[in-house]
């Protein structure tokens, strides 16, 4: 493990970068599972070392916009305005590809995903690599995003070339995924900058309405994502206390609830059996969106039969928090929530 706040350690996971190895690394999102993002070999054992789909594309992580115009064909104008206010930040943008991007980074596809972290450890990487780098999240696939380097520690052992460790991520959830080759530009993935956001940047925004179809056009988003081990059930929000009452009255073996601080305030001690997370106060969905992966990921380790969680309202990033709930929920916004 190398602690992202000594440069002689940023030194040492840039060489294994530029030797082939992959090294995982902090960003204000999730951790990313980082490769030479223009080393065909080194991107293709990302997918080797995650289980990862070979149809599923990586993001290239540039620490310069310059580094842009030697990614993609053309520029689009959007991109500029668009790095001017979100750059560095959890902002991906899909472009028209430059020819020589490794095929394993763009899984055959014509565009490529593009972002700038916001994160000092991860800007210092890409810098003293001196390329861009490929990082999907640093999870086995079908596992709850990593968002400290203990998590992705749990998933991978030690058979990475290394682990930068630089804390808890601060965002939690992983980037909005915005595709700027359609008219208007599509949301393909919903995360910490809203719909709004961009269009107060670039105008009018459309929505990929159902991510889970067949041919989607973020790959990843038809896998089934975050997901914890146990079954996990989102739980309506006119009758809650009762609703989780029942349940624990009802309860034979270990089960998890994923709740706000103030539902946790209104509960009485809970039984045996029962395991409560904390998501934070219910006014602060930024809080509950840093703690999610981290209490599936809890869940998970304590072996739960059935994970039940709080919903959230649907503003700002209460939308990606969401989605990630229903994505764990293993359904789309058209199934019903219990
Ligand atoms: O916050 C994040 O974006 C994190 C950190 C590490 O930067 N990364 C991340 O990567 O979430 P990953 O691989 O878990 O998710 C990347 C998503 C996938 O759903 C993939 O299908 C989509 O981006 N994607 C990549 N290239 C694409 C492309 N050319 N067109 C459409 N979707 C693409
Ligand atoms: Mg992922």
């Amino acid at each position: 493990m190398w602690q992202g706040d000594r440069p002689e350690d940023i030194s040492k996971a840039a060489k294994a970068l530029r030797s082939g190895a992959l090294v995982a690394f902090p960003t204000e999102t999730v951790y990313g599972l980082g490769a030479d993002g223009l080393n065909e070999n080194a991107c293709r054992s990302i997918f080797k070392a995650k289980g990862r789909p070979a149809d599923n594309p990586l993001i290239l992580h540039i620490a310069d916009f310059k580094d842009l115009h030697r990614i993609t064909k053309k520029l689009p104008a959007q991109a500029e305005s668009l790095a001017e206010a979100f750059w560095p930040g959890p902002l991906t943008l899909i472009m028209q590809k430059a020819k020589d991007i490794p095929k394993s980074v763009t899984a055959g596809l014509d565009t490529v995903a593009v972002r700038m972290p916001d994160h000092p450890i991860a800007l210092a990487l890409i810098l003293k690599s001196g390329r861009p780098l490929a990082a999907p999240s640093a999870n086995i696939s079908g596992r709850p995003s990593p968002t400290s380097a203990d998590h992705v520690l749990r998933d991978f052992g030690d058979s990475l070339g290394g682990i930068v460790d630089g804390g808890p991520c601060e965002v939690g959830l992983e980037s909005t995924i915005l595709d700027l080759t359609t008219s208007p530009p599509t949301i393909l993935r919903p995360g910490a900058i809203s719909k709004e956001a961009l269009e107060a940047v670039i105008g009018p925004v459309a929505e990929s309405q159902d991510t889970t179809e067949a041919a989607p056009k973020a790959p990843g988003m038809k896998y089934r994502h975050y997901a914890p081990r146990a079954p996990l059930t989102l739980l309506r929000e006119g009758r809650l206390i009762e609703e989780i009452c029942q349940l624990w009255e009802e309860v034979t073996s270990p089960i998890g609830f994923l709740l706000s601080d103030d539902t946790i305030g209104q509960l009485p001690p809970p039984p045996i059996d029962v395991y409560l997370f904390n998501m934070g106060p219910k006014e602060h969905p930024k809080e509950a969106s840093q703690r999610l992966f981290s209490g599936l990921r809890y869940f998970d380790d304590i072996e739960v039969s059935a994970i039940y969680a709080e919903s959230w309202p649907e503003k700002d990033i209460g939308q990606a928090l969401m989605n990630r709930l229903r994505k764990a929920a293993g359904g789309s916004r058209k199934e019903d929530a219990l």
